[in-house]
């Protein structure tokens, strides 16, 4: 456990930037982490020294050579991360651009006919890509319900929509809304026995900072995430694509090496803030395993995180010390039910008697930041089938601590009883 090894929660802690401290507003708690990870100091640095470089890649130097030796790299390390079988890895603008370009490659590469299945569970990146191809396409898009009261959506409900020509399935591994993790391997795994050949892409945003991701497990054609949720920072996407969604006509220059998903030219700068990420976890993982096995050290360090996230979700749900959990506290709505195993990172609730943007600014008075979510394009398939206007999102990373959660009760406590004495 993070928490038991002596000294490194401090070690862990001081790999990241603004832990403690705000540079807007001062000392807080930072709850936000579905919104947006803490950066890797070690991102920063690197940020700043590839912004600094003029060189382009491609021309005989030495500068160039060390910019494409950084791509290759990081590309390994990607590979490395996904536990891919061969494909490719590669950036793009965002989490929501790399979904919209595999689904949009699977969508027009796919054989004619049959219907495109998703989930209402998914964020809109996923199902708006899958809605608008498979309109472009002429195709169904069939959307399995997710279950409103454990969050999530299981292999039974998609089996039950699948037909042999199912063409693109997607699968959302974690709910940012809900925070509850899907059995993407089961449900891949009943697609391919229905539906062989389907391009079945996995959305991985909100999962990939709370255990290891293994696309060669899952059998998936392609899988998305985004580094700002990870540890790194805003401005790229990352993507990894099997062979045989690679080998789809995509978009590119013609006559230009047709395996690249890139388009254009690349931030180096981007890939090698990646492989921060991935040495951070290397190391991380080394503290739980004596393998020099780079991904057993990832897997080590996928474990160590969940087990101490679990720790603190549990304390969030059902307490700590004395003070109640939030599934005790009077007037508190729980999103997508109590249970701690399979949340990953995420609480998301309602207070009675209380409106959920001030919860947040009670919760910010306190020094603690959450985000409201609302009943708005983002989450209206979470929030609109519970006749819910809004809620607030509580969302912890292996970073936080006991004791952070332990003030956060502390602040929520004293937001029923202002609740109750407003009744
Ligand atoms: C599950 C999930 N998918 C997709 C996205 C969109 O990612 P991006 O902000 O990188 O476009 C998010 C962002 O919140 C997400 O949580």
């Amino acid at each position: 456990m993070i928490a038991d090894t002596p000294g490194l929660m401090e070690a862990v802690r001081n790999r990241f930037a603004h832990v403690e401290t705000c540079p807007f507003e001062g000392p807080r708690i930072f709850f936000e982490n579905a919104g947006g990870a803490l950066r890797l100091k070690s991102v920063i640095d690197t940020s700043a020294t590839f912004a600094g470089y003029p060189d382009n890649q491609g021309r005989a130097n030495p500068a160039s050579q060390a910019l494409m030796d950084t791509i290759a790299r990081g590309k390994a390390d990607m590979a490395l991360f996904f536990n891919a079988p061969g494909g490719q890895c590669f950036v793009g603008e965002s989490g929501t651009e790399i979904l919209f370009r595999m689904i949009r490659t699977a969508a027009l590469g796919a054989a004619d006919g049959g219907q495109m299945l998703g989930s209402t569970l998914e964020h809109p990146a996923s199902a708006s890509a899958m809605a608008r191809w498979a309109e472009v396409t002429g195709r169904p898009h069939r959307r399995v319900v997710h279950d409103d009261a454990t969050g999530t959506v299981d292999v039974a409900a998609y089996r039950a929509a699948l037909t042999p020509d199912t063409r693109v399935a997607t699968i959302v591994h974690t709910s940012p809304v809900t925070g509850m993790a899907v059995d993407v391997e089961a449900i891949a795994a009943a697609i391919r026995q229905v539906a062989p050949e389907c391009f079945i892409i996995v959305d991985g945003i909100q999962h990939a900072s709370h255990g290891a991701v293994d696309v060669a497990a899952i059998g998936a054609d392609g899988y998305a995430l985004s580094p700002y949720k990870m540890f790194s920072r805003h401005g790229y996407g990352v993507g990894w694509a099997s062979d045989r969604l690679t080998a789809c006509p995509k978009e590119q220059i013609a006559n230009g090496p047709a395996a690249n998903w890139e388009m254009g030219t690349r931030d180096a700068g981007a890939y090698a803030t990646f492989s921060d990420v991935v040495d951070y976890l290397d190391w991380l993982g080394a503290q739980f395993t004596e393998s020099t096995d780079r991904r057993a050290r990832l897997e080590a360090a996928g474990r160590a995180i969940r087990a101490h996230e679990e720790r603190l979700i549990r304390a969030m749900l059902h307490g700590l010390d004395n003070l109640p959990g939030l599934a005790q506290m009077d007037g508190v709505q729980l999103i997508g039910g109590d249970a701690v195993e399979g949340r990953e990172g995420v609480v998301s609730l309602r207070l009675a008697g209380m409106p959920s943007a001030d919860l947040v600014e009670h919760l910010r008075e306190q020094g603690i930041r959450v985000h409201i979510r609302k009943n708005d394009h983002y989450c209206s398939n979470i929030l609109g089938p519970l006749g819910l206007e809004d809620c607030i999102r509580v969302s912890v990373c292996h970073y936080n601590t006991e004791d952070e959660v332990r003030r956060f009760l502390s602040a929520m406590q004293q937001a029923v009883e202002r609740a109750a004495a407003a009744e």
